[in-house]
């Protein structure tokens, strides 16, 4: 369930669920769960591996496996059109045009044999039929000096470039049709910490420049402290909580959450890193009570017998645990 009602939502989604159907077994890869981004909000996921980011992305895009993977139940709406029931030439129009989506390895968007400006116009030529040659080049070359690449690198080949500069030019595809929302799954990881940040820090002038909403996944709290207004804590196919930037990093509710915080390496004091114990659960055999209740220091009974519900602690800030008021308010400072 959401509880943000305005006029500014874009992406609505409520209940989505989504498996992958192996020969003798089911993969229940997103279990039930609901958010919503505002227009030109900065929304993150976040989570291990495994917890089912990539295919709650690919579930938006409508680009999951088929015929594995099935939408079971819920809605994605987006504007006024539901995701869920488009037609594949309905969501060819939308991809692209109203959504792009940005991959970690920036080579699944780029053809290594055809040059970098070229595969720019390429976009640009698509989703503006009537321009002229001449004006599908100057545009391309204007989104190629955007993402802050000297354009003398036009004809290059992608594998003159590095990874950072790849991810740049992913990045120019994916803005050259200014579509209203940015799905960048793990935009960063394979790059290093340097070139990391100038890639947000792209992503975040180019948010505040265009008003583009950005789905941000990521395992990396220190990305989604970048760029992300609201951010969601995904394990075993839900959201086990889900709040503003403040809400999760200065008061969060759920073991899993201070779980993450307590496993990142701190420099302000000599705590020992405390990994979470154990591993998520499989997802082709998640339990029928709390998905998180094996590994979690605060499980009682209950948490071995029944599934929490969602308890909404504020308009924004909404957690999946028995014990959410058990969890001591502490050792905050310093996360933000
Ligand atoms: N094509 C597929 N066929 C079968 N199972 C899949 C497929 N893709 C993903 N899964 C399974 O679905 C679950 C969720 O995977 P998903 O890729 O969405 O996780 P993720 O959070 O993106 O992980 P990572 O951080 O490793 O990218 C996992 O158990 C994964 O093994
Ligand atoms: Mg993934």
């Amino acid at each position: 369930m959401n509880n943000i009602k305005d006029n500014d939502i874009l992406l609505d989604i409520s209940n989505l669920v989504v498996h992958y159907e192996m020969d003798d077994e089911v993969v229940e890869a997103v279990n039930n769960i609901s958010f919503s981004v505002r227009k030109g909000e900065a929304f993150g996921i976040i989570g291990e591996t495994g917890a089912g980011k990539t295919t709650t992305a690919l579930s938006i895009m409508r680009l999951l496996p088929e015929p594995r993977a099935h939408i079971i139940g819920g809605t994605i709406k987006f504007g006024e059109e539901d995701l869920t029931a488009a037609t594949k030439k309905q969501m060819t129009k939308i991809r692209g045009r109203r959504i792009s989506m940005i991959f970690q390895d920036p080579m699944t968007a780029l053809n290594p044999v055809q040059r970098v400006g070229e595969q720019i116009e390429e976009v640009i030529a698509l989703h503006n039929p009537r321009f002229s040659k001449s004006e599908i080049m100057l545009a391309g070359m204007e989104m190629l000096r955007e993402v802050g690449i000297p354009v003398e690198r036009y004809k290059d080949y992608p594998f003159q470039f590095s990874g950072g500069m790849k991810q740049r030019v992913v990045i120019a595809m994916a803005l050259a049709c200014k579509p209203d929302m940015i799905i960048a799954d793990e935009p960063t990881t394979a790059l290093d910490v340097t070139i990391q940040a100038q890639v947000l820090e792209l992503i975040k002038e180019l948010k505040a420049k265009y008003g583009t909403a950005v789905v941000l996944i990521t395992h990396d709290f220190g990305v989604v402290s970048e760029i992300c207004d609201r951010c969601a804590v995904m394990y075993g196919g839900e959201f086990v909580e889900c709040g503003t930037l403040v809400d999760i990093f200065k008061n969060p509710r759920h073991p899993y959450t201070r779980g993450l915080f307590d496993s990142l390496p701190k420099l302000d004091d000599n705590a020992r890193l405390k990994p979470i114990k154990g591993m998520m659960p499989d997802p082709t055999k998640l339990p029928r009570h709390c998905t998180f209740a094996e590994r979690c220091d605060m499980c009682i009974d209950i948490c071995m017998q029944k599934d929490p519900e969602e308890t909404w602690l504020s308009d924004e800030h909404r957690v999946k645990c028995f014990r959410y008021m058990d969890s001591p308010v502490d050792k905050a400072q310093g996360r933000m």
